[in-house]
């Protein structure tokens, strides 16, 4: 299978006074097209490690690779882009901007990468309206729902058709109801796409939409389906 992201002996430490160990030698090998679900009890690394991935922290010590270089000898101009156009990031709390409309929060991404506003638009346009959200583009975040929010953060995540989508916690603030209609919206974007899916969840239900299973504790992957 052709391997997208891989972790070797990967060890982030915080030095702070208590020198904590987020992420603990980590060995790990990511396929185009799987998805991973990553559970564990709080503080156990999960969000270090997809900070990792993305090259949003930098490990102690071992190398992290994506598509087979590692991302310590990229320079900053080729993390950027990595992160710009190979990674879409999603959010518990979704960080969208409150003064902008949904089109808006979608298209800026786009923008900011020098595509013009006609053409922006009318490419969050299409987005909203695969998330559903056709009827909701002029509306800001605070006029919308947080299932709505949460697939407007979607929507922008896959502006430049991703290979690689990290979410972290993407359904912690959604009832579970609503929790259930993004994990079903992931799973679409996966059969449609083929996106590699690196799920943090608390939910075993959504965690099951995924072919692997892992835990942590401590910084490591104590236990996995496989
Ligand atoms: N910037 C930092 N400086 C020092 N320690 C940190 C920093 N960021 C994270 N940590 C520590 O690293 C450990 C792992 O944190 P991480 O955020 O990855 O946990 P998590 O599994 O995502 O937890 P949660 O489920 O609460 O989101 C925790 O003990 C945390 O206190
Ligand atoms: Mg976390």
């Amino acid at each position: 299978m052709d391997r997208i992201i891989r972790f070797a002996g990967v060890t982030k430490r915080y030095e702070t006074e208590d020198r904590v160990v987020a992420i603990d030698s980590v060995d790990l090998e990511i396929s185009r097209g799987e998805r991973v679900a990553i559970m564990g009890p709080s503080g156990s690394g999960k969000s270090t490690l997809l900070n990792l991935i993305s090259g949003l922290d930098e490990p102690t010590s071992g190398t992290v690779f994506f598509e087979d270089r590692a991302l310590s000898e990229m320079n900053d101009n080729e993390l950027t882009l990595m992160r710009r156009k190979k990674i879409g990031l999603i959010f518990q709390t979704f960080n969208l901007l409150p003064t902008l409309t949904a089109t808006e929060n979608v298209s800026l991404p786009l923008r900011l990468d020098g595509m013009r506003r006609r053409t922006a638009n009318a490419r969050a346009v299409e987005l909203l309206t695969r998330v559903g959200l056709n009827e909701r583009l002029t509306h800001r975040p605070d006029e919308l729902s947080g299932g709505e929010r949460q697939r407007i953060a979607i929507a922008r995540s896959l502006v430049f058709n991703p290979p690689v989508l990290l979410a972290d916690e993407p359904t912690g603030n959604l009832d579970s109801h609503t929790g259930a209609d993004i994990i079903e919206l992931l799973d679409k974007l996966h059969d449609e796409f083929q996106t590699t899916v690196v799920l943090v969840t608390h939910n075993s239900s959504a965690a099951e939409h995924c072919e692997r299973r892992f835990t942590m504790l401590d910084g490591k992957i104590v236990s996995s389906n496989e």
